[in-house]
């Protein structure tokens, strides 16, 4: 096989409501950066489309610099095609409807008044792609749940919600989302894989092994 091309999202997405306020989240990048290392590690071309984040890029991946959910969608679709897909971006699920141009004013009633919109899921579009699909595209889920039951029945759900070929699942009631460990469960249509508590590099050198041991083999959907 030659070197597969993997696109990978990461970090979180920030959406502007005015020139100094955003909308975003806690996503520090770590798994995102991580994973695009160990795969590049593996020989496969990577493609990083990456929100702001304060750490370093990983070695041997191209990095694509995105703020907006919007332009991290211009950027996984202009990266095709890929022989994978792996969304680890914390995208915003919606942005302010209208970016001021200036400053937004604190006594002016606009603040408790906000209006959001629907922000694209790129995960879900990238899977429902007819003639770019590419062969495997990956979730990752971020779930409060308690117990291990619990996540997989919720990545169960988003597997079919998403269209995609496998959901990583990581309970995020700790400090998964900002900090330096993780532990998560692989859940494809056919089996569940787990991954104990562990860095996330070693999380994301397991999950590079189990994506490229994938697309080795012909895959079923
Ligand atoms: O629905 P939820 O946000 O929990 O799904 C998480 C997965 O979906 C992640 O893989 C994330 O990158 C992706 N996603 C996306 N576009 C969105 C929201 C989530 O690609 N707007």
């Amino acid at each position: 096989m030659s070197a597969p091309h993997i696109i990978i999202t990461a970090g979180p997405t920030i959406e502007p409501i005015d020139p100094v306020r955003f909308l975003s989240n806690h996503s520090s990048g770590r798994q995102g950066y991580a994973l695009a290392a160990a795969l590049a590690a593996h020989g496969a071309r990577v493609t990083l489309v990456s929100g702001p984040v304060s750490i370093e890029p990983p070695a041997g991946a191209e990095l694509v610099k995105v703020q907006t959910a919007l332009e991290m969608r211009d950027a996984v679709m202009a990266a095709l095609p890929a022989d994978a897909y792996i969304g680890v971006a914390a995208v915003a699920d919606w942005r302010p409807a209208t970016r001021h141009a200036s400053k937004m004013k604190t006594d002016k009633a606009g603040f408790a008044s906000l209006q959001l919109v629907e922000n694209p899921d790129i995960l879900r579009e990238v899977s429902g792609l007819t003639d770019r699909r590419p062969r495997l595209v990956v979730g990752f889920a971020a779930e409060t749940a308690s117990d291990g039951g619990a996540l997989e029945a919720l990545a169960r759900a988003k597997l079919e919600r998403k269209g995609c070929d496998l959901i990583i699942a990581n309970d995020v009631s700790g400090d998964a989302m900002g900090g330096a460990e993780n532990s998560v469960l692989i859940v494809s249509r056919d089996e569940v894989k787990p991954i104990a508590r562990a860095h996330k590099d070693v999380i994301a050198a397991k999950l590079g092994d189990s994506v490229m041991a994938l697309l080795r083999a012909p895959l079923r959907r």
